[in-house]
């Protein structure tokens, strides 16, 4: 589906981005495991590698315009393209997840600023460099909690909590893939966001237990659940969907 494909997945050596690296690969795309963490990045690579698959690590911080812009011209060296970028690192500062109590503002700007600014500054980035080399694709990873008010009751006694940030960020990415869809329509670049359910990663039993019941057969996916939804937005397969959120979360939101 992706042959050839230079894509850029920024976050790409955590629990999603190392799994979306390994499925470009493995659809004959190179990944581009992005990431500011580059021993995570190059773990990710070596997986890859060992399957035959074409995989490069980078060091990128996505709220570093200059590091941005390293990246985009050192891709370019090497392969003379890149196809797509999927905005998908997860930056937040060392207080994240508080109670909405005690979250203060700073926090709440420092983590908006970090996460939503990284987003729009990879987006303005590679919509730049993608209009002066013919087009591209650009992913925004959202989430459900861009979109559905937060059901606290699952969080209850797990010490857990959705952040009241997250969902500022993640409705924000929302509108800002329509912005960049519109603003960037002519000039053979699409934007789409993908809003995944929650993830399992070693989540209390009572909060799984609670999640389910609010969804169909699965309750919360593994990662590649979700990876049918990215090939297709990466792929020719959507070539006229543009500035659209594809939810894929088991029925959550219902
Ligand atoms: N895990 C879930 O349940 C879930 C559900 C819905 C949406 N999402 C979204 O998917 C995306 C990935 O989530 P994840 O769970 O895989 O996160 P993760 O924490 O496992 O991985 C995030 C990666 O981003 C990297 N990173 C952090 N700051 C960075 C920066 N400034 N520049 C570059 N890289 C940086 C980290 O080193 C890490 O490798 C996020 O946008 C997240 O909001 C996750």
């Amino acid at each position: 589906m992706l042959n050839e494909k230079v894509i850029v997945v920024t976050g790409g050596g955590g629990l999603l981005g190392g799994h979306f690296c390994r499925a470009i690969a493995a659809q004959g795309g190179i990944a581009i495991v992005a990431d500011v963490n580059l021993d995570a990045a190059q773990s990710i690579v070596a997986t890859i590698n060992t399957n035959n698959g074409r995989a490069q690590a980078v060091a990128l911080d996505i709220t570093d315009a200059d590091s941005v812009e390293r990246v985009i011209a050192s891709l370019h060296a090497v392969y003379g393209r890149i196809d797509a970028v999927i905005n998908n690192a997860y930056p937040r500062n060392a207080r994240w997840g508080k109670k909405l109590e005690e979250v203060t503002y700073a926090d709440f700007c420092e983590n908006v600023g970090l996460h939503l600014g990284g987003y729009f500054l990879v987006a303005q980035k590679f919509a730049l460099y993608f209009r002066a080399h013919g087009g591209g694709n650009i992913v925004n990873m959202a989430s459900i909690y861009g979109t559905q008010a937060p059901r606290f009751d699952i969080y209850a006694d797990t010490g857990m909590t959705m952040p009241v940030e997250y969902a500022a960020i993640k409705a924000a990415i929302i509108q800002l893939t329509k912005y960049f869809a519109q603003y960037f329509k002519t000039d053979n670049i699409r934007c789409n966001s993908l809003s995944p359910g929650g993830v399992l990663n070693h989540q209390p039993e009572t909060f799984l237990k609670k999640y389910s019941d609010y969804c169909g057969s699965k309750g919360m996916l593994e990662p590649d659940d979700i990876i049918g939804a990215l090939l297709f937005l990466l792929s020719d397969s959507s070539r006229y969907m543009n500035g659209q959120n594809l939810i894929v979360d088991d029925g959550f939101c219902l």
